[in-house]
């Protein structure tokens, strides 16, 4: 049962948002003041206030759309994975260690790729790179040869040289060869420049993963070496005395693996070939597992999208238990652990926040007309207008889905006139209100029910009020519009009062793909989203938790929205919180210059003409000035709508 708004509390709050289940602790509803607050180190600790963020950041020039990352929140995520695998290797008395490398790929931005560095320096965390670029990247800055770097992905001849490069560096790197002809590249490079090549392989498993990455694994997938290709690199290396220059195996069974039964096949067969590769004498130290450790976006912790059925600690407990019983078996060295957990790692401390602008929707549409006066002002009223007075005022809980019927058949019927051209625009507006308000009526009446009929289900879609919110879903919440990913979303303020209306959220793109209609729910996803009603000149703040994983990279330009601010928030050992790094969104002119326009160009082209305009009478000096400087303002400002 809801309560009544007056039985409303933070608690009811929570419980509808499901914040425990999807926010592992760091995200909590302060009673006191009815906001989210972040709390880094989970359920005790110091905690910062959602909202002091967004005024602080106002205060400081800058508007939502933002993205505040908490440093702390990440230090923590790195932190327990490594206390995951330091538990399961003590209780499994596994002999080997473990260490992670983040994929930059998860999330490259410098700030987020330094701090995970720095977090990870006590573990000696490594990092992984899938590309030439990613390469490019990481290969100036992480000097500490004690971590590793891997490196996955297509690689060129100048990609392998790279490698090499920076091996001779001092660099500890590791290319992955992904297929046999980039063995002869690495081969090649290492006697140019006189240097003992490391290298690992990875392994195209039969093990198919599961979920939308399925195909990362299995015989289809893109990379990997296949178990006789396996054997023709080691033969290889073996002929020429570099056997003990195969270190690594790697496999990765697809990302945000929701079924633990998919990742306990993968490494099974993976800790067999390592222990063949072992037995045949290359020099197999390293077992990298790869990516795939999930994140319950919707918190109901099952094998469903967006969600996933095992915990950090079950995964870290299986791969340590499944290498060490391969391993003791076959009498084989154990090695060290690697996983390439990203999401795991970055997903948790980033927070997209924005705000609504308006809103559009049937609930505030009313009937006022009467059917004798219609009747007066169109003598030969339309039938489904008649039948829809009629379906209004016959409803009653015994004649529910007969009436709700009626109203569908005559509303359709309705609009098939308006095509026509039988039906004025005003009898067609008549038509929806009427429509609606027996819709709210079923609604009302349905509660009473005790079995709800399915079909009922969609009026919650039908009634619900179209917020329009301050960001572009395809620049801050790519994999929710291309792949339904699931991310958690709800307000930040206003937590105290009972949230009264239902909504889909649209972004400011002109796309109908800018929305998001599916929202974390108890054990389906909802297809509405529980909001307060907007207050005139009150700003109403929601957020999209759990982002910090691909969507700020994947994220595109659609309609020339550029990146968001994004704030650092970091908590100093006094548990004071200060925003110590704001990276400033994209300028309307740095979007405009990606996409080939010359912002000087521009602004030279329109100078031009203004002053045409003005000898031509068109337009005053004084006008030409406010244009002019209108235009340049513009092109510094946010791609974003701007308050002011
Ligand atoms: C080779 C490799 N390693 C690691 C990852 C990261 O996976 P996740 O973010 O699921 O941990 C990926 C992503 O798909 C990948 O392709």
């Amino acid at each position: 049962m809801r309560p009544t708004p007056e039985e409303w509390s933070t608690e009811h709050a929570a419980e509808l948002y499901r914040i425990d289940a999807w926010g592992e602790g760091y995200f909590a509803i302060d009673p006191s003041s009815g906001h989210v607050v972040a709390r880094p180190s989970r359920t005790t600790g110091p905690s910062i206030d959602l909202m002091d963020v967004v005024t602080e950041l106002g205060r400081q020039g800058f508007q939502t759309p933002v993205v505040i990352r908490f440093s702390n929140i990440l230090e923590d995520r790195i932190a327990s994975l490594h206390d995951a695998f330091a538990t399961a290797i003590s209780e499994h008395g596994y002999p080997g260690e473990y260490r992670a490398l983040y994929p930059i790929k998860v999330n490259q931005q410098r700030a987020v790729v330094d701090e995970v560095y720095r977090f990870g320096r006590r573990f000696r965390f490594g990092l992984e790179v899938g590309s030439k670029p990613e390469l490019l990247a990481v290969m100036a800055s992480a000097e500490d040869p004690d971590r590793l770097v891997v490196c996955n992905g297509f690689k060129d001849d100048r990609y392998i040289e790279a490698i090499i490069l920076a091996t001779k560096l001092g660099r500890s790197i590791i290319p992955i060869v992904e297929n046999f002809s980039e063995l002869g590249l690495i081969l090649k490079h290492a006697r140019a420049y006189g240097v003992k090549p490391r290298l690992g392989v990875r392994v195209k498993l039969a093990s198919q993963g599961a979920g939308r990455w399925r195909d990362s694994g299995g015989t289809r997938s893109k990379f990997g070496l296949f178990p006789s290709e396996l054997l023709d690199v080691h033969e290889t290396l073996e002929r020429q005395g570099l056997a003990d220059c195969l270190e690594l195996v790697h496999c990765h069974p697809g990302s945000q693996v929701q079924d633990i039964q998919r990742l306990k096949d993968a490494l099974n067969e993976l800790a067999s070939v390592y222990v063949e590769l072992a037995r045949l004498g290359s020099g197999v130290r390293y077992l990298d597992v790869g990516g795939g450790l999930g994140v319950d976006y919707r918190g109901v912790q099952a094998a469903v999208d967006s969600s996933m059925n095992y915990t950090l600690e079950e995964y870290a407990s299986d791969v340590v238990y499944r290498v060490a019983t391969a391993c003791s078996a076959a009498d084989v060295a154990a090695p060290t652990l690697l996983s390439e957990s990203g999401r795991a790692m970055v997903a948790h401390h980033s927070v997209l926040v924005f705000d609504v602008l308006g809103r559009s929707g049937t609930s505030r549409s009313r009937v006022t007309e009467t059917l004798p006066e219609l009747e007066e002002v169109y003598p030969e009223l339309p039938v489904p207008i008649r039948d829809l007075f009629e379906a209004r005022d016959s409803l009653s809980p015994e004649r529910l889905i007969e009436c709700y019927h009626d109203a569908q058949q005559a509303r359709e019927q309705a609009v098939q006139l308006f095509r026509l051209g039988y039906v004025d625009l005003r009898l067609r507006g008549l038509a929806d209100r009427l429509f609606w308000s027996i819709c709210t009526e079923v609604e009302r009446l349905a509660t009473n029910l005790e079995d709800v009929p399915e079909e009922l289900g969609e009026l919650e879609t039908i009634l619900s009020d179209i917020y329009f919110c301050n960001l572009s879903i395809f620049q801050s919440l790519p994999d929710s519009w291309a792949i339904d990913q699931l991310f958690p979303v709800m307000p930040i303020h206003r937590l105290d009062s009972e949230p009264t209306v239902k909504a889909v959220l649209a972004d400011l793109t002109c796309d109908s793909d800018g929305k998001v209609d599916s929202f974390v729910g108890d054990e389906n996803p909802s297809a509405v989203l529980d909001v307060h009603a907007l207050e005139v000149d009150e700003p109403y703040y929601l957020a999209a938790f759990l982002v910090g994983a691909y969507q700020e990279t994947l994220g595109d330009l659609h309609n020339l929205f550029g990146d968001t601010h994004v704030a650092h928030v970091e908590l100093d050992g006094d548990g004071a919180w200060s925003i110590s790094e704001v990276v400033e969104g994209d300028s309307a002119a740095e979007v405009l210059r990606y996409v080939g326009y010359s912002p000087d160009v521009l602004y030279e082209r329109l100078r031009r003409e203004c002053t045409e305009s003005v000898s031509e009478g068109a337009m005053s000096g004084p006008e030409r000035r406010t244009l002019l400087t209108f235009y340049r303002d513009e092109l510094a400002g946010y791609t974003y709508f701007e308050h002011r």
